[in-house]
């Protein structure tokens, strides 16, 4: 690719149900100098709700951004277990996953409740990454475009275009999580044109031309620089490989 990308990528990594709060100090010890000198991308580490404040505290006078990886769509209230997006802010949150098919899969998130998390991290002026994605079966059934088209009109298709415009998205097909199967960037980019496309529909052009979406499902240092060569992809959400300092730098610094 020779010409710059029009959107400005994002690098997250979804640390998923791991690391406490030695690992957490440890990982940013080793992580930051190696990111020091990025400057045309943001980066985001995405810890469990126990390491997000060490991570706050080591990342601070960073480039790189702290999210959390779900939230309660409501305010303050008895609602025991849950964390709410004001906790977040206040904690020193910026982005908040909504929807990650982890969630979907073995919590009954549903679109409904993925909107309204939505709305709850906008409203605390955080930046939501809204994640869609088929499972294989659907894939196989050629219905990834129609669970797709779904999961934007009941989550974030739902937002005024205004919320809309301040929501980063992530695609992440079910088969492509955690299995070493990464979706080729020509499958990737079809995904991600076609949500593109339900952008445009439900709101104009411009918004659908502005909407940054994230490729996951099992990027690797060895696989980012092909991944990237596709200009539809505005970054990319990474699990297991964000959670060595090493492996994850050398995807944050892609060329
Ligand atoms: P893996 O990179 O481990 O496949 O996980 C992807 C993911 O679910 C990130 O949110």
């Amino acid at each position: 690719m020779t010409t710059a990308h029009k959107r400005r990528r994002v690098i997250a990594g979804n640390w998923k149900m791991y690391k406490n709060l030695g690992e957490t100090r440890d990982f940013f010890d080793a992580f930051l100098p190696l990111v020091r000198d990025v400057r045309d991308r943001d980066v985001v580490v995405i810890p469990p709700f126990t390491a997000i404040s060490a991570a706050v505290e080591r990342a601070a006078g960073s480039a790189v951004a702290i999210g959390a990886q779900d939230v309660y769509w409501g305010k303050n209230g008895a609602l025991t277990g849950e964390i709410c997006a004001g906790m977040l802010a206040d904690a020193g949150c910026r982005y908040v996953l909504v929807g990650h098919s982890e969630r979907r899969q073995f919590f009954h998130e549903t679109d409904d409740t993925v909107a309204r998390k939505a709305l709850a991290v906008l409203s605390e002026g955080l930046t939501p990454i809204v994640c869609v994605g088929e499972t294989l079966e659907n894939r196989d059934a050629g219905l990834e475009k129609e669970v797709l088209r779904r999961q934007f009109s009941g989550g974030p298709g739902s937002l005024t275009a205004d919320e809309f415009s301040r929501i980063l998205m992530a695609y992440e097909p079910i088969w492509a999580i955690g299995t070493g199967r990464t979706a080729t960037p020509e499958i990737a980019a079809a995904a991600h044109e076609f949500i593109r496309a339900c952008a445009a529909e439900q709101y104009t052009a411009g918004h659908a031309l502005a909407l940054r979406v994230l490729y996951g499902g099992s990027v690797k240092p060895d696989n980012i620089q092909g991944l990237m060569a596709q200009d539809e992809l505005d970054g990319a959400l990474v699990g297991g490989a964000s959670l060595d300092a090493k492996s994850f730098a050398s995807i944050v610094n892609y060329t």
